[in-house]
């Protein structure tokens, strides 16, 4: 008889066991791993299509798309060439370390992450030319790191 309860007990625990897995794997643990899932596929920048060439396209009537890469020690495409009066939406990353994007006089500004897409959006006007810097520090040429966005 003790032989039927030890075996009962076994079979608890191992139901237990199982049933405290299962719990684990559909558990807030799963859903972490997605959050923190790289903007930019594993198979790095030559690999996304956004960034495998840096470029600005039209994506509305008024409205144009800038996909750009920062790396030590440039911005590309460089210049930016944007058309005036439109919107535009910068997808910013990094090849590399961190840099920043912040195009003078305005306040489009964003750090910028490897593995990860900063967007801003901005309403351009009148033709003029913008000066593009680095405001993180990235290394030995991080002063000379700049471009320009030319609207025209
Ligand atoms: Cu790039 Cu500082």
């Amino acid at each position: 008889a003790y032989e039927k309860i030890w075996l009962a007990v076994s079979v608890l625990l191992i139901l237990f066991l199982i049933g405290s897995v299962t719990y684990g794997a559909v558990g807030p643990g799963v859903a972490m791993v997605s959050d923190t899932e790289p903007a930019i596929d594993s198979g790095g920048l030559d690999e996304d299509e956004r960034f495998s060439e840096p470029r600005v396209e039209q994506v509305g009537e008024n409205e144009y798309a800038a996909y750009v890469v920062a790396r030590q020690f440039t911005f590309q495409p460089d210049p930016i060439v944007v058309p005036a009066n439109s919107t535009v939406t910068f997808y910013v990353t990094s090849a590399d370390v961190i840099h920043g994007f912040e195009v003078v006089g305005t306040n489009a500004n964003a750090m910028v992450v490897p593995g990860e897409v900063s967007e801003l959006t901005v309403k351009v006007e009148e033709p003029q030319e913008y000066g593009l810097i680095c405001n993180e520090y990235c290394g030995a040429g991080h002063h000379v790191m700049e471009g320009k966005v030319n609207v025209v």
